[in-house]
């Protein structure tokens, strides 16, 4: 049976949301999941990775096309049936829509055999006599967040096909070409980019538009002379092959199987095979946190990749070992030593995050954050990644492409940003750790251990690079330890702040986009933190803390976390399962999976639009199932399982690498080898 995510019905309400269920993608490009006729209030977009402009001092972010999948019929009224689905498993999106005179279908695809190349082909059949207008072409409005990014746009027309050459305000060509073939009547031009044609169709008969379009960074892209069925059928071979080499699925809870299908779908469109470019934050669902790269991909998306797409982990690898130059540069600004990584990462590791990131729903001015400056635990994420990427794949060849120089930068900028204070101890303070609701906090434990880690590893890869500095430091770094009830304070003063529960804050929110955290949040002073911070620690350095102290921790913070981060469940459900709270596992695991069908409610941080889909959710979910409930981990670099899967899961079959494992309620599996090609 194959994995289908349906819905039925036509909300104009839903525009935004059904954008990003039924986003396509192929890891280059993404195109919103958004209707042939919707104009730019709809948020339309074909998004193009890794590629950003800035205009004037507006926020710096990734770069939408003009829309070449545009068709409306004139005088279309609501449609009486309305169904959009997507075949998860094809990675193609088809419509139904049914209106007074005619039916609409459309098959869409964003190809991955081609990853420039995308189309859509729209069927009319006239269930009565009937006269249509279609008009068709490129929509010239794009649907910026900060735009606009094209200070000149060109379009030039030839027969069928028009071609678009953009020159962005920071002085980057990009071009794009679509060809729009009537199957019968003819297109009259109505001005450059659009054109429109009056057909008569019989009752029974039928007309279709097939709409090719490429993108390039390079020149003008020529369009493929093959059929559009061929052109279909060549990507969705191609994903056919991703999905099965990433297949799980559930039985005992078909819920959660299509959910877990959904996640995995929004996976695996992700991911630039070619180019060095990693995997934005909001993937390629827009522009939302301008299309940069956060510790996301590094402790949320890297842990899947490693095991069905090692590959693909290695780019996301080489994104951070290319970008270094951008981190030796943000610490030096700092007046540190070694790599700090940008908070939001763009192209050659440019700092996106700015002062300005939060704005006041209410009095609509900024709200002074310190994102950029303070959460300094991504730079100790990177090298975990590093380190977790050479333990499973044993592919060290990662190390000489850079990634020892990686490390050693990294490990150095923590020795110089730590502090000798009076105690004799080196201390990080002034930080941000993953909960962002405490800002400028001192010894915040995932930070300290984190960066402990990070400066213990360099003497491990690092031998031939000057280490005393970091040795300096690391002999005496402070590192938080648990008290007498085995909690570890997520950073000084944490405990004696107000010890209240979640409901409580919201009950006090102004307004209910409010922001939580920054000077006067309604968290800020209080114990209620945003995601997972000790419990995060837990999960990536379990090793370092006994089980009674893994289970007071969890406990205690599980109730004083809002979640108000899509990377906040998967942590505790991780946690949870390994400490046998299958219950609250798996309740978390359901909600990462389900995060992108539902929308979310967070759709602003203050008053900036956040919305778009989750990847960090999405492989959250995935990381829930396969490192939490089954308890894949590695004993001398064996791979082990340990399952504890809640009723109702019967069975959980999953694929990676080595092979395919099939695991039982009563904790028993079997495993089938991979075939290896000769
Ligand atoms: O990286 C996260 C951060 O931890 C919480 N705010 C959103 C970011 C992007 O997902």
């Amino acid at each position: 049976m194959s994995h289908i995510f349906r819905i039925n019905g036509y909300d104009e309400k839903d525009c935004l949301l059904n954008g990003n269920r039924f986003l396509l993608a192929n890891g280059h490009i993404g195109y919103r999941g958004t209707l042939l006729e919707d104009r730019k209030s709809k948020m339309p977009g074909l998004v193009l990775s890794g590629v950003y402009d800035q205009h004037q001092d507006d926020w710096r972010e990734n770069i939408l096309f003009p829309n070449p999948l545009h068709m409306m019929v004139l005088h279309q009224k609501k449609p009486i049936h309305h169904e959009l689905s997507l075949d998860l498993e094809k990675a193609t999106l088809y419509r139904r829509s049914e209106y007074d005179a005619y039916d609409l279908s459309s098959v869409r695809f964003v190809s991955h055999a081609d990853d420039s190349l995308l189309g859509e082909k729209i069927s009319i059949q006239a269930k009565e006599d009937c006269e249509l207008t279609l008009c068709f072409g490129i929509d010239r409005e794009i649907a910026d967040l900060h735009g606009p990014h094209f200070k000149e746009m060109k379009f030039i027309r030839k027969g069928k096909e028009i071609a678009f050459d953009g020159l962005t305000n920071e002085g980057l060509h990009l071009y794009e070409k679509a060809s729009y073939a009537l199957s019968k009547g003819n297109a009259e031009r109505l001005d450059v980019t659009s054109s429109f044609a009056t057909i008569s169709l019989k009752a029974g008969e039928s007309v279709s538009l097939t709409i090719l379009a490429k993108v390039s960074e390079e020149s003008i892209p020529e369009l493929p002379d093959l059929s559009f069925e061929s052109l279909l059928l060549a990507s969705q071979n191609a994903f056919f092959k991703k999905w099965k080499a990433a297949e799980v699925h559930i039985e005992g809870d078909d819920e959660l199987d299509n959910d877990l299908a959904f996640s995995m779908y929004h996976l695996l469109i992700l991911g630039d095979e070619k180019r060095c470019r990693s995997i934005a934050a909001r993937g390629l669902s827009g522009q939302t946190y301008k299309g940069a790269i956060f510790w996301d991909t590094e402790i949320f998306l890297l842990p899947a990749f490693i095991l069905f797409h090692p590959q693909l982990a290695r780019n996301l690898l080489l994104y951070r070992i290319q970008t270094l130059s951008g981190a030796l540069k943000k610490a030096a600004s700092y007046g540190f030593q070694g790599a700090f990584y940008a908070w939001e990462s763009q192209d050659q590791g440019k700092e996106a995050c700015r002062s300005d990131n939060v704005i006041d729903p209410v009095t609509k001015k900024p709200i002074r954050t310190y994102f950029a400056e303070k959460q300094i635990h991504i730079s100790a994420d990177i090298v975990y990644a590093i380190d977790q990427y050479i333990r499973w794949t044993g592919d060290e060849s990662i190390l000489d492409e850079g990634g020892r120089e990686v490390i050693y930068q990294c490990a150095l900028f923590y020795a110089s940003r730590s502090k000798l204070l009076s105690d004799g101890l080196y201390h990080l303070l002034d930080v941000i750790g993953p909960d962002e609701y405490h800002e400028g906090v001192d010894d915040n434990a995932f930070t300290s251990y984190l960066a402990h880690y990070c400066m213990d590893l360099s003497s491990q890869y690092c031998p031939q690079f000057d280490l005393s500095p970091i040795q300096e430091v690391l002999e005496r770094f402070y590192l938080p330890k648990v008290d007498e009830r085995g909690l570890l304070e997520q950073f000084k003063g944490y405990f004696s702040l107000e010890d209240c529960s979640v409901s409580t804050l919201k009950a006090r929110l102004r307004n209910p986009k409010d922001y939580w955290g920054g000077p006067n949040g309604v968290a800020t002073k209080t114990q209620i933190i945003k995601q997972a911070d000790v419990v995060a620690l837990m999960v990536l350095l379990g090793n370092r803390f006994n089980q009674e102290s893994k289970e007071a921790n969890y406990q205690y913070y599980l109730r004083r976390t809002e979640h108000g981060s899509s990377l906040s469940a998967s942590m505790h459900a991780i946690l949870g399962a390994r400490l046998g709270d299958l219950e609250s596992a798996y309740a978390l695991t359901k909600k990462s999976a389900h995060l992108d069908i539902m929308g979310g409610d967070k759709l602003f941080a203050g008053g900036v639009y956040i919305g778009g889909t989750h990847p960090a959710a999405n492989a959250g979910a995935y990381l829930s199932l396969i490192y939490g409930l089954i308890g894949l981990h590695k004993e001398n670099g064996t791979i082990c399982l340990d399952p504890k899967l809640p009723k109702p899961i019967q069975s959980i079959t999953f694929h990676i690498q080595e092979g395919t494992y099939k695991v039982y309620q009563d904790g028993s599996y079997e495993f089938q080898k991979e075939a290896k090609d000769d």
